[in-house]
């Protein structure tokens, strides 16, 4: 034990403030420290996902982790990058996947962007503006590899100024939805939409119908995909069944019922940064508060099913830090063999570029979910 502590601090915490580069392979987690690509930059994968996926490279099939997410280097207005790893300590940067238009004219003159777009009418042109030109916001992006089409589908938080509110980075409240055919793009945007709405009884935003803000992905066992997200002015979560393609509601929202195509837990209660994820068949939606930037207490709840009663098991944080979730908010939990993986963002609200990554082990005991704090630590069970 005392070997295995002493192995752990050697290969993790004798490295000079972790600035780990390609000649020093990272062997540990450490939660919160500077975390570069195998190329030595910065990852920027802010808000992201990681999940395995099988994929062809260079006309060979490969295995690996992948993690996208926001691309913050140049500040507030992110774009989407992919890393890929086979161990999920080192990253390859495999590019910007989803690129904002930084113009109406880029949409001619830019081959990037002619080669997605150039088929697009001159109002589908200015929509397409509105969702990811150069002020829109794109945020929290998730990722599904779809079979039916053998393509790729990633949604986002896509919000920005709206005509009715000019002065609101977050006036759209939307959810949109690009595709490719190959995981590392260019993913190419279809559409933005307004999501699953109550309007018999309580809807804490009754003038805002269908919003989607934070926003996440879940991929039943049955490859049932589902969308899950903070709606009604960040107040109340909701769970929605997506169609086959992945690509949009298995039913129109004005025709949608609640119980069958979607639900709705806990109305009111202020949760954002939705994650779902099953263990033992049982769904655990781990969420934060809703305090922007800074950090705040997680809760989850827990169902038998997917749009069943969801029980409040609480605060899964157990220690110090637990009343703010470590520092960090919820995006990500993904698995590496049994082992269940948090990821968390800590989040630099001055520097969002500088916001750091938490990546913490998941315990589940007496069917709750549990995520206690470790400064380093590995997969091969060492932890300090
Ligand atoms: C947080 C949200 C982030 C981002 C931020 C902006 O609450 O989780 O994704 O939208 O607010 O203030």
């Amino acid at each position: 034990m005392l070997l295995s502590l002493f192995a752990l601090l050697n290969s993790c915490g004798s490295l000079p403030s972790f600035a780990r580069n390609q000649s020093i392979p990272y062997d540990c987690f450490a939660p919160g420290d500077v975390y570069n690509d195998t190329d030595g930059n910065l990852i920027q994968a802010h808000g992201g996902q990681i999940s395995q996926y099988t994929y062809q490279e260079n006309g060979e099939t490969v295995t690996k982790y992948v993690w996208i997410g926001e691309d913050r280097k140049n500040g507030y207005y992110a774009e989407v990058n992919a890393y890929s790893s086979t161990d999920l300590y080192n990253w390859d940067f495999e590019g910007t996947i989803l690129k904002r238009v930084p113009s109406m004219e880029a949409i001619d003159e830019d081959s990037y962007f002619n080669s997605l777009y150039s088929s697009l009418t001159l109002r589908e042109r200015e929509d397409l503006l509105k969702a990811i030109g150069p002020t829109s916001v794109i945020e929290r992006p998730k990722l599904l590899y779809n079979a039916k089409n053998d393509n790729y589908v990633l949604w986002f938080h896509q919000d920005g100024y709206s005509s009715v509110n000019d002065y609101y980075r977050y006036g759209t409240g939307n959810a949109a939805v690009a595709v490719s055919d190959s995981i590392f793009g260019p993913y190419r945007f279809i559409a933005s939409h307004r999501l699953n709405y109550v309007t018999d009884g309580f809807n804490a935003n009754p003038n805002s119908l269908g919003e989607a803000r934070d926003m996440n992905l879940f991929l039943d066992d049955d490859n049932q995909a589902y969308i899950v997200y903070t709606s009604e002015n960040n107040k109340s979560l909701f769970i929605s069944r997506l169609n086959e393609d992945y690509t949009d509601l298995a039913v129109p929202a004005s025709l949608a019922k609640e119980g069958e195509d979607f639900t709705r837990i806990f109305p009111n209660a202020m949760r954002e940064a939705p994650v779902l994820t099953k263990y033992d068949g049982r769904y655990y939606l781990m969420s934060s508060s809703t305090t922007g930037w800074m950090s705040n207490s997680a809760r989850v709840y827990s169902s038998d099913t997917i749009f069943g009663k969801y029980v409040n098991d609480g605060n899964p944080c157990v220690g110090n830090g637990k009343m703010v979730t470590f520092d960090t908010q919820s995006t990500s939990i993904f698995k590496y063999g049994e082992q269940y993986i948090y990821l968390g963002d800590r989040w630099d609200s001055q520097d969002l570029r500088d916001s750091r990554y938490v990546f913490l082990p998941i315990t589940f005991e007496d069917a709750k979910m549990q995520i206690r704090y470790y400064s380093k630590w590995n997969l091969k069970g060492e932890r300090i």
